[in-house]
């Protein structure tokens, strides 16, 4: 699975201009999920123009509740109407600038399965926590209380991206990506069962890029990538797609 975040970036006509390149330059490439995640006021449009293609749509957050009166918010059923598929779920830059908790995330991804939209729930530790050497800790956290009540990892997946990593070109080296998607993998098995977590999508996301992401892919519990800024540019995106499917 590789997924573009473009954060908030792009008016809908350079959205749906992206997603057209992209569907334009993976034609033929099989073998996986390739999503997009442009902001909320293109998501329609680019839905549009991904229709009968195989890229999915993901929007970059959601709410807890199905409606009402929270200004601002935008629920699961709304996005599933507006064409996404997928909705990333606790990003780090929605827990640092809008103060989201676990506690949030986990109503997040509750309602957004319940609306039949699949989470794509991010975790990662600080440049300090890892310093302190509390990465697991962080991340056990994280993981552990993002997905409390949830029975089934069925349409769930799972982004490591530690935050020091986030837009800065410093990428956790391959190893130590794998080092932490072990740690996950090792957590969920003991709550869903080892074939769950075998089958469950860890993405690594951090400064990816078409020159690094051979090596990331790699290792054997990288099942994919989140990508911010290399997602931003057709020629970067759809060169990490085909570095990825060996096309
Ligand atoms: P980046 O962003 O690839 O620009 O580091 C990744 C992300 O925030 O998902």
């Amino acid at each position: 699975m590789l997924a573009g975040n473009w954060k908030m970036h792009l008016t809908i006509g350079e959205s749906i201009a992206l997603a057209r390149a992209v569907v334009e330059g993976t034609t033929g490439v099989t073998g996986g999920d390739v999503i997009v995640a442009p902001v909320f006021t293109a998501l329609a449009s680019v839905a549009g123009v991904l229709e009968g293609s195989q890229v999915a749509v993901a929007a970059q957050n959601v709410f807890y509740e199905d409606k009402g009166a929270y200004t601002g918010e935008v629920a699961p059923a709304m996005l599933r109407d507006a064409g996404c598929t997928y909705t990333l779920i606790g990003h780090s830059e929605r827990r640092k600038y809008f103060h989201e908790t676990d506690g949030t995330v986990n109503a997040r991804i509750k309602k957004a399965l319940s609306a039949g939209l699949k989470p794509i729930v991010c975790v990662g530790e600080t440049e300090e926590e890892r310093e302190k050497g509390v990465t697991e800790f962080v991340i056990g956290q994280q993981v552990k209380v993002g997905l409390y009540g949830i029975d089934s990892l069925e349409h769930v997946t799972v982004a490591y991206e530690p935050v020091w990593a986030i837009g800065t070109g410093k990428n956790a080296t391959p190893a130590q990506a794998q080092e932490v998607h072990v740690f996950i993998r090792r957590l969920l098995g003991g709550v869903y069962g080892g074939a769950a977590a075998d089958s469950v999508r860890l993405l690594y996301g951090g400064s990816v890029t078409s020159e690094n992401i051979g090596r990331l892919i790699g290792m054997e519990d990288i099942d994919g990538a989140l990508i911010g800024g290399a997602s931003l540019k057709s020629e970067s995106f759809i060169g990490i797609i085909k570095t990825v499917s060996g096309g």
